[in-house]
């Protein structure tokens, strides 16, 4: 028998339903790790789901306990397990494979059948309670000076999915030197994407559509690129004045962009896009433009979910990338930071204006960033 603990739920079908709730904590078993969560991030798919336009609770509950953005403590280890350690810190993947060939071949951010389950999203709870268990292989170490920002591996991982599915396509030329990118939204995923890309030498635009100054702006300076709001220099304006532009990452959430980004990437380039766009919007596009340039300049589209422990390790090397270059600069991502429980109630309304909103779960004051 499992002590009860509290986490953050919704009822997913029912809109603003964001309460604190009890369930049972099990031990670990012999492969799992049993992890005192420390913060989790809040993130556009929560908000999503918070709408009650995605989600889904685990078969039988009517609950879904949200988050899948987290940084723990590994408090007890099964039997069986010798890669972690109580007091380790870890991060967890968020999607768990079902059988299909893909999920099989341990790429399960590429399943095939689509009945995959993801923590805190789609048929199983999440990671905002006082603890969870986990498999040991969901679960990333995370280095102690790493603390400040390790939530932020997540959305890191799915921005380091996309920059290796764009180098992986790119193997189809016998050269690929990218110079110039494009990175439309200013979001996390958006401000992520513009570090790794600068950490990689690329020039880079981040595109939004708030005035500078704002927090994201400072962190676009901060990196050395270049930060357009959209109510000063338009889409096409930014395109005309560049060369060719090798690379679009489309984290806006408006999928309007996704066709603009197709009419501005260059000869050879790729264009991914990370944004999911709840709705049925409409959209009328240049087809024959669009298509037409396509084809001409031999250039990909692809779309880009999720991400595997591998993403999630190559983010942890880069977190201390970024460190290295930019000391504290990832940890302004954090924006706003809610106490766990008490405020759950305020999580819908989270990073107006800012960033990334934390909420913090065990209770101790943030430390400053190294
Ligand atoms: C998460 C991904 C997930 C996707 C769709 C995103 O917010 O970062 O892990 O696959 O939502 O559910």
């Amino acid at each position: 028998m499992g002590a009860d603990i509290m986490g953050v739920a919704v009822f997913p079908e029912q809109a603003g339903s964001v309460h604190v709730t009890e369930l049972a904590q099990p031990g670990p078993g012999p492969d799992e790790a049993l992890v005192r969560v420390r913060r989790v991030g809040v993130c556009g798919t929560d908000k999503e789901i918070i709408d009650a336009k995605f989600g889904t609770a685990p078969p039988g509950a009517q609950e879904l306990i949200l988050g899948h953005e987290v940084l723990g403590t590994i408090e007890a280890v099964g039997d069986d397990v010798t890669t972690l350690r109580p007091g380790d810190l870890v991060t967890a993947t968020v999607r768990r494979p079902d059988g299909c060939p893909t999920c099989r071949a341990g790429q399960s951010d590429m399943c095939l059948w689509g009945t995959y389950t993801e923590r805190g999203i789609l048929g199983a709870h999440g990671y905002m309670t006082e603890s969870f268990t986990e498999h040991v292989r969901y679960l990333i170490p995370i280095p102690p000076k790493l603390e400040p920002v390790g939530v932020l591996v997540e959305p890191l991982s799915v921005v380091e999915k996309a920059y290796r599915q764009a180098t992986l396509i790119q193997r189809r030329l016998a050269v690929w030197t990218p110079q110039t990118a494009i990175v439309l939204g200013a979001g996390p995923i958006g401000l992520l994407g513009t570090l790794l890309l600068r950490e990689q030498g690329l020039d880079v635009y981040t595109l939004a559509r708030t005035s500078a100054p704002n927090p994201a702006a400072t962190i676009v300076a901060a990196a050395g690129a270049h930060y357009v709001s959209t109510r000063d220099t338009s889409f096409a304006e930014l395109r005309s004045s560049l060369p060719n532009v090798d690379l679009i990452f489309e984290s806006t959430g408006a999928s309007a962009l996704a066709f603009d980004g197709m009419e501005s990437l260059g000869i050879n380039g790729v264009l991914v896009l990370l944004s999911i766009t709840g709705g049925n919007g409409r959209q009328d596009i240049p087809a024959d433009a669009i298509n037409r340039s396509l084809v001409l300049g031999n250039k990909v589209v692809v779309g880009s979910v999720n991400a595997v422990t591998e993403d999630f390790s190559s983010g942890v090397r880069r977190l201390s990338r970024f460190e290295h270059l930019w000391p504290g600069l990832t940890a302004t991502l954090i924006t706003e930071r809610l106490r766990g429980f008490d405020d759950a109630h305020r999580i819908a309304e989270a990073a107006t204006g800012g960033v990334k909103t934390v909420l913090e779960f065990d209770g101790s004051a943030p430390r400053a960033p190294h």
